[in-house]
């Protein structure tokens, strides 16, 4: 790996990253829904954490199916959110603060609300309008043009008035562009020399693995068992699942690689280092390093610790690979364990976990990213069915539940919910026992989590500005204890059920819960991790 001082102007590859879901972050008008005159205000509290930026999910014209990943203009701000002078704002004080700036960009899809797709309904079959979009005739027999399911469940395909379908990969709303017309292309590149105009210094390309579709009209063999193999919370048999995902049309195809070499070349173009990652699910995942070729994008997700136990070997297993893989490319590793789509980390493991594999993961080589609310250790909120908006939920008819428990607004003050974050009725309700989580009590509490989130990463900055390999030690790996060293610094994460004695002599720089250290002998419990030097 190269040293941080070569690499100052390659800001990301050792970034530590927020994700702001905005809708829910603070509201600073009193309508129930966070905006961006509100992550504006709390943007202090964003640099206080010591995170080197920030990634907003979007804020643009949205009318909100999908939690505006339905974009119906992405070169302006939805009235909910406020203006683009308010985005503007937030950018420059954010960049006042030192901190980066990560918009969100979606070019899987549009809104069906967008004006090309209403333009395409009235222009009708064969028009250029229609060319934009994966309009189809029917089926002899009436049906879709295939039998794909939508990631959201139902079909992935609906009819217009004169007969003809459009494909839709997500919610009916969200029309899937065709990126074999450079039409599109041309746009996306516009709306990202907009954003970096506005100053935003690199992009999250949402569903970025998805923008190229393979076979359209054939049939795939098994849609049902396609389907759920990609939905990570359907149980199945691993090589079942494997051999489906090898088979997926629509993602991970070859085309999308054109496309971002060419985005590269326009990333490249203006005066300061833009950056971009990529969301993309790939299987095998030796699939993605081809994303992050020096040519194409310069991080990509890596969600296997999304959905990992709390386990030693495993995590041994999938961080190892994940370096091992990237070091081909000379790409940095990303590692994220919450994020808008998935179960809250401190709800999926449970509370002592979540807050020892946030320390362990500080500790390696990359980049981190923290979503809203992980550094409090929040959980998945319960919520009622009435209350759900998931077009997840609303889609399989309550079969899924839906992402909606991992977007319950954030609790800033007070004893009562919503806890400070809005002077109105919040879009999602905040749970009533959330009164010790709020960052005004986890600020004034050094045991905290959020106290924990400070210190690993002020010392993270602290020792690893330059940036080093690690070296593993596996010795204890069949008792759940997994180590490395890097820099001199000794990280370690108990999982199995028995403490173990690490080394004698040492001085601990931090913990992700009590431990047991007599003379200098320190002993880790089950369920923490911890930061030491001998
Ligand atoms: C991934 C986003 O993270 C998710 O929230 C959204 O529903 C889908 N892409 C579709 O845009």
């Amino acid at each position: 790996m190269t040293s941080r001082t070569a690499a100052d102007s390659k800001w990301w590859q050792e970034a530590v990253i927020y994700q702001i879901y905005p809708r829910s972050f603070f509201d600073s008008n009193g309508d129930g829904e966070g905006d961006l005159p509100g992550i504006t205000q709390k943007l202090q509290y964003v640099a206080d954490l010591g995170v080197d930026a920030i990634w907003l999910s979007p804020f643009y014209t949205s009318p909100n199916k999908d939690g505006g990943y339905d974009v119906a203009n992405p070169r302006d701000v939805d009235p909910r959110f406020g203006n683009l002078a308010d985005a503007k704002l937030m950018i420059n004080k954010a960049h006042d603060l030192g901190l980066k700036v990560l918009v969100d960009i979606v070019p899987n899809h549009f809104s069906s609300e967008h004006e090309w797709f209403k333009a395409a309904l009235i222009a009708g079959p064969g028009s250029k309008e229609r060319a934009r979009f994966h309009f189809y005739d029917a089926k002899v027999d009436g049906t879709p043009p295939n039998n794909w399911i939508s990631l959201f469940g139902g079909p992935a395909w609906t009819q217009v008035a004169d007969g003809q379908y459009y494909l839709h990969l997500f919610d009916s709303s969200q029309p899937d562009l065709n990126w074999e017309n450079p039409e599109v292309d041309a746009d996306f590149k516009e709306t990202i020399s907009f954003w970096v105009k506005m100053g935003a210094d690199g992009f999250r390309i949402d569903v970025a693995h998805g923008l190229a579709k393979e076979n359209i009209l054939t049939d795939h063999h098994d849609p049902k068992g396609l389907s759920d193999a990609l939905r990570i919370d359907a149980e199945m048999e691993i090589s079942k699942r494997e051999s489906l995902l090898a088979s997926v049309p629509y993602f991970d195809r070859a085309g999308v690689h054109e496309i971002y070499r060419s985005w590269r070349k326009h990333f490249d173009s203006f005066e300061k280092p833009i950056m971009a990652v990529a969301e993309a699910w790939v299987h095998p995942p030796i699939n993605g390093v081809a994303y992050v070729r020096p040519d194409e994008l310069h991080q990509i997700f890596n969600f296997d610790l999304l959905i990992a136990p709390f386990e030693a070997k495993t995590l041994f297993r999938l961080i190892n690979n994940t370096i091992d893989m990237l070091k081909g490319v000379d790409a940095y590793p990303t590692w994220a364990i919450s994020n808008h789509d998935s179960p809250r980390v401190a709800s999926r493991l449970g509370a002592e976990e979540s807050r020892a594999m946030a320390l362990f993961l500080f500790g390696l080589p990359g980049s981190c990213y923290i979503y809203n609310g992980q550094e409090l250790g929040l959980p998945d909120a319960e919520l009622a069915d009435r209350d759900r908006q998931d077009p997840v939920f609303l889609r399989t008819n309550g079969e899924a539940k839906g992402r909606d428990g991992a977007r319950v607004p954030m609790p800033w003050s007070g004893e009562e919910t919503p806890f400070g974050f809005s002077a109105g009725k919040p879009w999602l309700p905040l749970p009533t026992n959330w009164n010790e989580l709020t960052v005004d009590k986890q600020t004034l509490n050094s045991e905290s989590s959020l106290a924990l989130y400070k210190s690993a990463l002020s010392l993270r900055s602290k020792f690893f500005s330059g940036t080093s390999d690690l070296s593993w030690d596996i010795s204890r790996i069949e008792q759940g204890v997994l180590g490395f060293s890097r820099s001199g610094i000794q990280i370690y994460l108990n999982s199995g059920d028995k403490s173990v004695k690490l080394a004698a002599s040492t001085i601990i720089l931090s913990s992700s819960g009590s431990l047991t250290c007599e003379n200098g002998e320190l002993e880790l419990m089950p369920k923490r991790a911890v930061w030491f030097v001998k």
